[in-house]
């Protein structure tokens, strides 16, 4: 009875399991994720011996300096990271291919001692070539090419590195099975064992992760409970700015983001990066400004929107940069309290730079750019703020006076924003 030893499979998306394959996971509904672990569960095992007991700590004594944080050396990867690497943390950066994660994790590795840099996708003289582009000094970084993780466990033992970077996580295998790399028993495996190997060493670990189509870490999504920080790089291939924002992190705030730009040279940190995000075409139909928060900074977005006549039976309505759920419903909102239809009407909806907007505040500026791009009418230089309610009610937004503060310090110095637009067909009423 104690001794099933049962083949398992799981979803790589949700981590459902099924005793037998089948081509969609009805938990998530994503067709071809379900793949079988391999091996089996030894259940007669934890029956043997009764397990002695576990180690019991108190408080007292911990000391807390195992809390201290070393700073990487670049200002806007230790924002993010609220003020450096702490020891034995696990980190995991996510983010699509080519958006320059090697490169950032390069510039990371040369600007702080003793690294050692796990290349399961380059080649070491392609690392060499990145290193030597990029003008950093490699002169005591340790190379490791194997790709299966106990070898990998072993060297970091030995070597005892400041840092280690695994490019990337799916590249590593484990010898306990014989799947393909990427699968997700040997994606669970190595994470556990080298966030085990961080926790027992003091050694922090960054792992690359790659990401699948729809913006998810390719794998379980065990991997991002495993680590203890999850980092997402994101911006529009097509622009120089990339933004680095924390989704999980155990030892600060998550809601800071860094801000860099791509240039011959590697990637750049921001200091100050309002007016980024911003056109000089802000004064044409179809665009309104907004000022967004993210973490300790304020940023000023232009927001702009395509209202045009559809020639298919479905109008299009797509949003980039903007969730396209929450612009349909803002669609509905200014058909029904503002009184503009958007029938037959196909609505783009974009936001400048590549950035990401996901804050309410965003609201009544794209509903401005929408009824400005309807009705072909600009609206006057202004940053416009506020949440809009589904009863089209328009509401104050937190921080008020700091966003018009910086939508002043780049001379707009006219706020549209609930205290004279009270309501959606006031915002109308103003653009018509
Ligand atoms: P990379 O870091 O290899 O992306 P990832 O690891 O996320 O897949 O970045 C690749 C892009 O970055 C590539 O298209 C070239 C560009 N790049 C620069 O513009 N400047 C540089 O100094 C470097 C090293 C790369
Ligand atoms: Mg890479």
């Amino acid at each position: 009875m104690n001794s099933i030893t049962s083949s398992m499979f799981h979803c790589s998306h949700c981590d459902a399991q099924y005793s037998k394959w089948s081509g969609r996971c009805t938990q998530c509904s994503k067709w071809g994720t379900i793949a079988n672990e391999g091996g089996g569960t030894k259940a007669s095992a934890a029956n043997k011996t009764a397990a002695a007991p576990a180690a019991v700590v108190g408080f007292e004594s911990i000391k807390s300096s195992a809390a201290k944080r070393t700073p990487t050396n670049i200002t806007e990867f230790d924002r993010v990271l609220a003020g450096g690497i702490v020891p034995g943390q696990a980190i995991l950066i996510a983010g699509e291919p080519g958006i320059g994660k090697s490169t950032l994790l390069t510039q990371l590795a040369g600007s702080m001692k003793g690294v050692m840099y796990v290349a399961g996708e380059e080649s070491p003289s392609q690392l060499k070539l990145r290193f030597d582009r990029l003008k950093l000094d490699a002169s005591d970084l340790k190379i490791v090419t194997s790709t299966k993780v106990e070898p990998i466990v072993s060297a970091i033992k030995k070597h005892k590195p400041s840092l280690v970077i695994v490019d990337s996580i799916q590249t590593v295998t484990t010898q306990e099975h014989e799947a393909v790399a990427g699968a997700p028993t040997h994606l669970r495996a190595a994470t556990a064992q080298l966030v085990a190997t961080a926790k027992e060493t003091n050694t922090p670990v960054i792992l690359v992760g790659q990401i699948t189509k729809d913006g998810q870490v390719a794998g379980p999504k065990m991997l991002e409970h495993m680590v203890d920080t999850v980092l997402s790089l994101e911006g529009d291939p097509q622009h120089a700015y990339r933004l680095l924002r924390t989704t999980k992190h155990r030892f600060g705030a998550a809601d800071e983001i860094g801000v860099f730009e791509m240039t011959s040279g590697g990637l750049q940190g921001v200091d100050s990066p309002s007016g980024l995000f911003l056109t000089d075409s802000n004064n044409s139909p179809g665009t309104a400004i907004t000022c967004t928060i993210e973490g300790s900074r304020a940023f000023l977005v232009e927001i702009q929107a395509l209202v045009n006549t559809s020639s298919y039976g479905t109008p299009v309505r797509r949003g980039s940069g903007f969730n396209t759920n929450r612009m349909q419903m803002l669609l509905a909102i200014l058909e029904k309290h503002g009184g503009i239809s958007f029938a037959g009407q196909d609505v783009y909806v974009n936001v400048v730079g590549g950035m990401q907007v996901k804050e309410p505040a965003a609201d009544l500026a794209v509903c401005a750019a929408l009824a400005s791009s309807r009705f072909n009418k600009a609206i006057s230089q202004s940053v416009i703020i506020g949440e809009v309610g589904l009863s089209g009610e328009v509401r104050p937004v937190s921080q008020r006076d700091r966003r018009a503060k910086e939508a002043k310090r780049l001379g707009l110095n006219a706020v549209i924003d609930s205290t004279q637009t009270k309501t959606i067909s006031d915002l109308v009423k103003r653009i018509k």
